[in-house]
C-alpha cells in the first residue's frame, strides 16, 4: 500500500479501479469461474453480459468478498481484496452494491433505510446522516417519499432508493447485479437513467445487465462471460455491435431476438 492510500480516509470519493487476475471459484465439484482476467479503470463503466449460470453474480460477489475466491487476485482501488489480511469492513465501505431484489429493510422508512448504515458504520449523527440521505434521495427524485415504507413504492422507486442508500456511504465503486431485471418494463428506464447520471458523474461501475441499449450507450467496455471464462471483451460498440466470437454472436442473437427469426 502506498503512503497516499494509507492517508485516504473512508470518505475519500475518488473513483477506484478494479483489477481481477486469474480468478477461480468452485462450488463443490462445479468450477464456476475458471480463470477470469478483467479490469475496470477508475471512473469507467464495464457491463458484464452472459447467459444464466455463466458466473456473472459469482464474479461480482467475489469483488466485495461476499464469496471467497479459490485462486487469483482482485484489487479494488488500494485494497488487495484477496489478501489474507485485508480489512474487509474498510474495503466494503468503499463499495456500493445494488441487487436485483432491492434488499431494502421493509420495516424501515425510505429515510431510515438510507441512514441506518451511515449511522451505525460511519457513526454519523442522525442530523448528518439524514441530511446526506435526503440529498441522495433528492438526486434520484424521491426526497418527497422519504417517510414511506418500501412496500408503498413501485419497484423502480425501490431500486432508486437502493441506489441512493448505497451512495450515502460515499462509495468509490458501485456493483450492480441485474438492477432492472425484476422491474416492470415501464420503470426500467427511470433506474437506467439514474445509473447513466452516476456514470457521467465519474463513478466506477461494474454492471451485470441484459439491457443492451444501456450497455451500448453507457458502458466504456463490455465483457462477455461464458461458462466461467471471458470469451470476448472490448468497447461496447464492438462487442455488442460487431462481436467476433461465435458464442458472443449466438448469445446476442438470443438476447436481442428471443423468439428467433
Ligand atoms: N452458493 C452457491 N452454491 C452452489 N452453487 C452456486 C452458488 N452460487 C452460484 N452457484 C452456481 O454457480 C453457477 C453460476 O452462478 P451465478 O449466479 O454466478 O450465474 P449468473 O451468471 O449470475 O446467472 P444468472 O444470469 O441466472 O443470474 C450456477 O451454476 C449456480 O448454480
Ligand atoms: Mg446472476
Amino acid at each position: 500500500m502506498s503512503d497516499e492510500s494509507a492517508n485516504a480516509g473512508p470518505m475519500s470519493t475518488a473513483p477506484a479501479g478494479v483489477v481481477i487476475e486469474g480468478l477461480h471459484k468452485s462450488f463443490g465439484e462445479v468450477e464456476v469461474l475458471k480463470g477470469i482476467d478483467m479490469s475496470v479503470e477508475p471512473g469507467q463503466v464495464v457491463c458484464l453480459i452472459g447467459a444464466s449460470g455463466s458466473g456473472k453474480s459469482t464474479l461480482l460477489r467475489c469483488v466485495n468478498r461476499l464469496e471467497d475466491p479459490d485462486a487469483g487476485s482482485i484489487t479494488v482501488g488500494e485494497f488487495d481484496a484477496t489478501h489474507a489480511d485485508v480489512n474487509l469492513d474498510a474495503m466494503r465501505q468503499h463499495i456500493g452494491m445494488v441487487f436485483q431484489q432491492f434488499n431494502l429493510f421493509p420495516h424501515l422508512s425510505v429515510l431510515e433505510n438510507c441512514t441506518i448504515t451511515p449511522r451505525r458504520v460511519l457513526k454519523h449523527s442522525r442530523e448528518k446522516a439524514e441530511a446526506e440521505a435526503l440529498h441522495q434521495l433528492d438526486l434520484v427524485g424521491l426526497k418527497h417519499l422519504a417517510q414511506r415504507r418500501p412496500a408503498q413504492l413501485s419497484g423502480g422507486q425501490q431500486q432508486r432508493v437502493a441506489i441512493a442508500r448505497a451512495l450515502t456511504m460515499q462509495p468509490n465503486l458501485m456493483l450492480f447485479d441485474e438492477p432492472t431485471s425484476a422491474l416492470d418494463p415501464e420503470t426500467v428506464g427511470e433506474v437506467l437513467s439514474i445509473m447513466r447520471d452516476l456514470a457521467r458523474a465519474g463513478m466506477t461501475m461494474l454492471v451485470v445487465t441484459h439491457e443492451m441499449g444501456f450497455a451500448r450507450e453507457v458502458a466504456d467496455r463490455v465483457v462477455f462471460l461464458d461458462q466461467g471464462l471471458v470469451v470476448e471483451e472490448g468497447p461496447a460498440e464492438q462487442v455488442i455491435g460487431a462481436p467476433t466470437q461465435p458464442r458472443t454472436q449466438d448469445f446476442l442473437r438470443r438476447v436481442l431476438n428471443p423468439l428467433g427469426k
